[in-house]
This record gives structure tokens, sequence and C-alpha cells, in this order.
């Protein structure tokens, strides 16, 4: 098959290009991204010289190019990533999440209605997340029923692109389904987001920044288990339908913040006054900050047998070793306007 993968050199679209390319090597993979501050070519370099792996430096606000990349390149499947995807930048900017969470799925979706025609099989995967359910209180978990609520500009936009691609399935009968994922954590992670912040900065011994108590609740999956279930809802998801895909992990933020402290303190023969704990600092809460996200991952499991492999310890401890072997990737995607982010965001 011919796949669009778009948001391919980010975080997860890294991952899951890498995913693709391994577990389907007879298909062509075709990566649309415009490189944002969040994309990096650095995370696909293994698969520079596949020739069934093909990047195309594309923005999704342009709707013309969006669509001579479907005729050029007869593609007969996507899953879509590409988005604005930091709650933070979308609450001191959210003029960039409208036009690419929201304005280039709709480029996307009409790309995609226009190249495919009526035909019922090429499929239109939706990447989303579990933030446009809002906030849980101390009980219950989110499930595909659970009415939409979102919080932040970010969760707004992506609740809004939810929208359009279930309209699009009812309207023109696009085959569409559309996966709600909780945190992931893992290689290639951008260090604006809690983990891969909280290991660079121990390394570099800045301040672990922990906003309000510290006592808000995530539910953390490793990225490989999240491309697994993506590969699965791809193949064999029901058109039309919206899968929930969770870690079953529930962490308080403090609770990570501390584990992350503990696990490299040991990696780095750090101890007592020396151990990463001493730089763990609260700050001003982030405004509207959800208290509680947890996924009722049962869908998947019932109707696809997916759930996650990889124990929370045992990732955070491979996400790590990746950063500290990876230094020269996190120096890369920290040179430039991370610093002035950096500056602005943590008032430093
Ligand atoms: P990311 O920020 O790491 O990567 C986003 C990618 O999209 C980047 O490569 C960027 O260059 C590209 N992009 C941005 N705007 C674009 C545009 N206008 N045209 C083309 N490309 C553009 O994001 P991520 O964390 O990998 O998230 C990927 C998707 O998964 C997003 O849709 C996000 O909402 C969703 N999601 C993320 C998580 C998470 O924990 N990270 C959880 C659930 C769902
Ligand atoms: O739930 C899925 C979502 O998870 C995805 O849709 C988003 O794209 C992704 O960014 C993530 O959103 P969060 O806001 O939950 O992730 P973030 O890593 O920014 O923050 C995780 C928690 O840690 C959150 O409660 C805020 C807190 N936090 C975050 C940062 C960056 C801090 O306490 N300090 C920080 O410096």
């Amino acid at each position: 098959m011919r796949i669009l993968i778009t948001g391919g050199a980010g975080f997860i679209g890294s991952n899951l290009v890498l995913h693709w390319l391994q577990h389907h090597p007879q298909d062509h993979v075709f990566n649309l991204d415009a490189l944002t501050y969040a994309g990096n070519l650095l995370n696909l370099k293994e698969v520079e010289g596949n020739s069934n792996y093909h990047f195309l430096h594309a923005d999704l606000r342009q709707p013309d190019v969006v669509k001579n990349i479907f005729i050029e390149n007869k593609i007969e499947g996507v899953l879509h990533l590409a988005a604005e995807s930091h709650v933070d930048r979308s609450i001191s900017g959210p003029a960039d999440f409208i036009e690419t969470n929201i304005l280039g799925t709709f480029h996307l979706l009409e790309a995609a209605r226009s190249y495919w025609g009526n035909s019922p099989d090429p499929r239109f995967h939706h990447v989303s997340t579990d933030e446009v359910f809002g906030s849980l209180g101390p009980e219950g978990a989110f499930h595909e029923e659970t009415p939409y609520a979102p919080n932040s500009p970010y969760s707004a936009s992506k609740a809004s692109s939810d929208h359009l691609v279930r309209a699009y399935h009812h309207t023109y009968g696009l085959n569409v389904v559309t996966t709600n994922c909780s945190n992931n954590y893992g290689p290639f992670q951008f260090p604006e987001k809690l983990i891969p912040l909280l290991i660079h900065n121990c390394l570099a011994e800045r301040s672990l920044p922990v906003y309000g108590d510290g006592r808000n609740i995530r539910d953390w999956l490793y990225v490989k288990d999240h491309c697994r279930a993506l590969d699965l809802v791809f193949h064999r998801g029901q058109t039309g339908e919206c899968y929930n895909i969770g870690g079953s992990n529930e962490w308080r933020n403090l609770d990570v913040v501390h584990l992350i402290c503990d696990l490299l303190d040991k990696e780095l023969g750090r101890s007592g006054d020396d151990s990463c704990r001493k730089l763990i600092t609260f700050v001003k809460d982030r405004p509207g900050h959800d208290q509680r996200y947890a996924i009722d991952p049962r869908k998947m499991l019932r109707e696809l047998k997916w759930s996650p492999e990889l124990d929370f310890q045992m990732g955070l401890l491979q996400t790590i070793r990746w950063y500290l072997n990876n230094q020269a990737w996190v120096e890369q995607v920290t040179s430039g306007s991370y610093r002035e982010y950096y500056r602005q965001q943590y008032n430093v």
C-alpha cells in the first residue's frame, strides 16, 4: 500500500514511520511534514536510504499542495498525526493550533475526498487525544461514548478536527477511524513535554518545574505501544468508529518527577545532596489545568486484542537511557528558538 503519514517527523509520527517500515516492508510510506520546531528529520536517519520511504516537505495549511500530494503519490491510506501538540503553547498562542489542527485537517479531508471520490476502501485514520474529553474527578475513566468537553485551545482544536472527521464519514461516506490516546512518552519526544523536559533539566542541573501542587494525574503509555495500536486500528478497526488507547497507568505528576529523579540518580551515580530531587521547584499552575486523565481501553482489548506491553518503570528507564545516549539529538532540537520559548514559559 501507499500510505501517507502526516507529522512523520514529530515524536509519535517518527516512531510510527519506523514501526511501519519495519512491520510492513512492502508498503510505501510518504511522510508529509512541515518541519516546524517539533519536526526533525534526524529522527528518521535510519530509514533515509530505504527506497520505500519518501519525505514530502509540505504544509497542511496549503490545500493545493496537499491535493497534489494525493494525486502525484497515488495515496491509498492516511494516518493523520500532524498537529500543533503542546498545551502550554496553545495557551500563549492559539492561532497556529486553529490553523493546523482544524484547517489543516479540513484540507487533508478535502484532498482525500476529492482524490478517492466515493470509494469505500481507502482509509483515513485520524490520530487524536484523550484531552478532548476534558478533566476527570477522582473516579472513572474516558470511554468512547464520554461526551466531549475540551478545556484548552489545543484540546478544543483537536475536538474540532475529530468532529470534522466524523462528519466526513456520515456525510460523504469517507472510510474513517479515530483514535484518542493518553499521554505518550519515549524516544524523540521534544523536551518541552514533562518527561523529556525533566530528563533534560536534571542533566543540565536546571530546576524541575512542577505546575501547581503536582497532584494532577496522567495515564502514561510508551510510544511504541501506541504505534502498535495505531497499526491495528488502521488495518482492523471498524469504519466510522472511535477507539480509546491508554496505558492503564495513572501517575500523579509529582510521583513521575520523583521516579525520574531516582532513576537518573542511579544512572548518574548521584545521591544525597547531589540528588536530582533537590532541583524540584513548584511553579505557577497551568491556566485551566485538567486535573486527571484516564482511559478505559476495554474496547481495544475486546475488539483488537491490544494491550500495552511495556511496564512504566522499564519504559522510563529505557527512555532515560535513550536521552543519555542521544545528547546530540537533544542539543540539536534545543538550539535556536527553544531557549526563547523556555525563558518565556518558565520566566527565567
Ligand atoms: P509533535 O508535536 O511531536 O509532532 C507534530 C509534527 O507535525 C511535527 O513533525 C510537525 O513538524 C508537524 N506539523 C505541525 N504542523 C504542521 C503543518 N501545518 N503541516 C504539516 N506538518 C505539520 O506531536 P506528537 O506528540 O508526535 O503528536 C502527534 C499526534 O498525536 C498529534 O495529532 C497529537 O494531537 C496526537 N497525540 C499526542 C499525544 C502525546 O502524548 N504526544 C497523545 C495523544 C495524541
Ligand atoms: O493526554 C494526551 C496529551 O498529552 C496529548 O494530546 C498532548 O499532545 C501532549 O502534549 C500531552 O498533554 P499534557 O498537557 O498532558 O502533557 P505535558 O507533558 O505538557 O504535561 C504533563 C503533565 O505535567 C501536565 O499535568 C502538566 C504537567 N507539567 C508539564 C510541564 C511541561 C508540569 O508540571 N511541568 C511542566 O514543565
